[in-house]
């Protein structure tokens, strides 16, 4: 780039954080709309969506930027707890805007060696936290996304049991079965597919009363699968359910998977976060006696999209399982050490350095600065649950909650005082989405609702409290208040 361009490029991202300063776009105090909805046909009217064979003119540029602003989601707003993340840490958004700047691939040290090094603490840490052995005992690698993390875990279990279907697939063998409970994330079944097992080799666990794996269910279903033919070798246990927050009692699926001499794989992409606190750890008890775990950073802790990690038990399990030993690439008389050449142990060719944002951020709060954050949040949960508990109008799905979910109805006083038959229940779930409608409308509150259909329960509000921005009691408070005045003439 010669000077000018320099210069160019410098006016422009100044110009953009002059944009995002006069918008408003880091508010934190939730006096700005969280959401100005408008419906899809017509925000494409209002916004210069089109892309033309002519160049935009700097103030169309600036304009396109103002609007996307304008009607994007202000995830950092106090007041959303529409999804499992939320606002971005600001040393992960800058960790993230740096790593944009050097638009590197995380495959070598030779384009990425500040990067790689970073990648590596990251992975290193987070070993330390899950109890696993240091590298090279222990491994790992930052994934795109919680889905394929799983999905890791699923390749590395087949590996482990039948390394020949690398080269030689699944021809001729029986059907290979993996486990995860009803309440476990759809990423599973995604990946019976991706993987060629078949989604019908997916068997799914029933859950207790609270939303958790029954161990005594998962050890008849292998028994049953046996008997069957087919072939279980991978069990994933969650540790923080996608809708209810439930964690899977991981000591006793160990022993169980022990037993049977089966993977172990523990989806953590929630519930790892409270890894980093000393009050909370306790609730993934059993994790170190696990396989592989996958964490995203991403989801409760606000690192910023997207930041994820797949970490494993086993001297180069990872490399052996992926490599394709590209040589235009992965050079072995490269003039530096290439056992710090990452990229083979990947499915992706391409990466993007995602271990850097969360690096920044680590770097910057410490683990004890981290570990304050998640019991900040896990504070306003408490606080959330006990306003909410006997308060009328209010109805726990679940009498108690693990992680960072509290699910919930809410009863309109025109509902309250009769009987609660089939055609109420209905009625409840359609008022569900209706106080959700509102609350896009108004712009001023996002919480998130689902139905549990493996439990045959209908819409039910599913509030996330994550660690950014650090919610509080007033934001706690807030929506309590917004529910019940958006609901008041239901
Ligand atoms: C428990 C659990 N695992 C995995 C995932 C998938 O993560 P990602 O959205 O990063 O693919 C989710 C997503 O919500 C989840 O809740």
């Amino acid at each position: 780039m010669d000077a000018s361009a320099t210069k160019s490029t410098m006016a422009l991202l100044k110009r953009l954080l002059e944009i995002l300063e006069q918008e408003n776009a880091f508010d934190r105090t939730g006096n700005e709309p969280l959401i100005r909805f408008v419906h899809p046909e017509e925000l494409q009217k209002r916004l210069p969506i089109e892309l033309t064979e002519e160049p935009a003119s700097e103030e169309e540029i600036e304009t396109a930027i103002r609007q996307t602003i304008r009607y994007s989601v202000k995830t950092s707003s106090p007041h959303f707890h529409n999804q499992l993340y939320a606002g971005v840490d600001e040393y992960g958004l800058a960790g993230s805007w740096l790593t944009d700047v050097f638009n590197t691939s995380q495959y070598t040290y030779e384009v990425a060696p500040v990067f790689t090094l970073m990648e590596r603490q990251v992975i290193e840490k987070s070993l330390e936290l899950v109890g696993y052995p240091p590298m090279p005992d222990g491994d790992g690698i930052l994934c795109p996304g919680g889905s394929i993390s799983n999905m890791y875990g699923m390749v590395m279990a087949r590996h482990k049991m039948i390394p020949d279907v690398k080269s030689k697939g699944l021809v001729g063998l029986p059907a290979l079965v993996c486990f995860t409970s009803e309440a476990g994330h759809y990423s599973i079944t995604k990946g019976a597919h991706w993987l060629g097992l078949g989604t019908d080799n997916v068997y799914k666990v029933k859950c207790d009363e609270l939303g958790r794996m029954r161990p005594d269910q998962l050890k008849a279903g292998i028994a049953e699968v046996r008997s069957q033919g087919r072939l279980p070798f991978f069990v994933n246990a969650t540790c923080g359910t996608t809708v209810l927050g439930a964690f899977d009692p991981v000591l006793e699926i160990a022993a169980i998977c022990r037993e049977e001499n089966l993977w172990l794989h523990v989806d953590a992409c929630l519930g790892g976060t409270l890894l980093l606190s000393e009050k909370y750890r306790d609730r993934l008890r059993g994790i170190e006696l696990s396989n592989s775990v996958a964490w995203n950073p991403h989801k409760m802790l606000g690192a910023p999209f997207q930041c994820s990690l797949f970490l494993i038990k086993g001297k180069n399990a990872l490399h052996e399982a992926n490599c394709a030993g590209a040589r235009y690439l992965f050079q072995q008389d490269k003039h530096y050490d290439v056992s710090w050449d990452t990229g083979d142990k990947s499915v992706q060719c391409g990466r993007k350095v995602d271990g850097a944002k969360m690096w920044l951020m680590w770097k910057a709060r410490g683990t004890k600065g981290l570990s304050q954050s998640v019991d900040q949040a896990m504070s306003a949960c408490n606080y959330f649950f006990e306003r909410i508990k006997n308060r009328d109008g209010f109805r726990l799905v679940l009498p108690q909650y693990e992680g960072c979910n509290i699910c919930f109805w809410y009863v309109p006083p025109s509902m309250r005082g009769q009987s609660e038959t089939q055609a109420w229940w209905e009625k409840l779930y359609e008022i569900t989405a209706k106080i959700k409608e509102r609350m896009m409308i108004e712009g001023t509150l996002m919480v998130g609702y689902s139905p549990l259909s493996y439990n045959k329960i209908g819409n039910f509000f599913r509030m996330v409290v994550t660690c950014q921005p650090p919610p509080s009691e007033a934001s706690m408070d807030f929506a309590i208040d917004k529910i019940e005045q958006l609901s008041a003439d239901l």
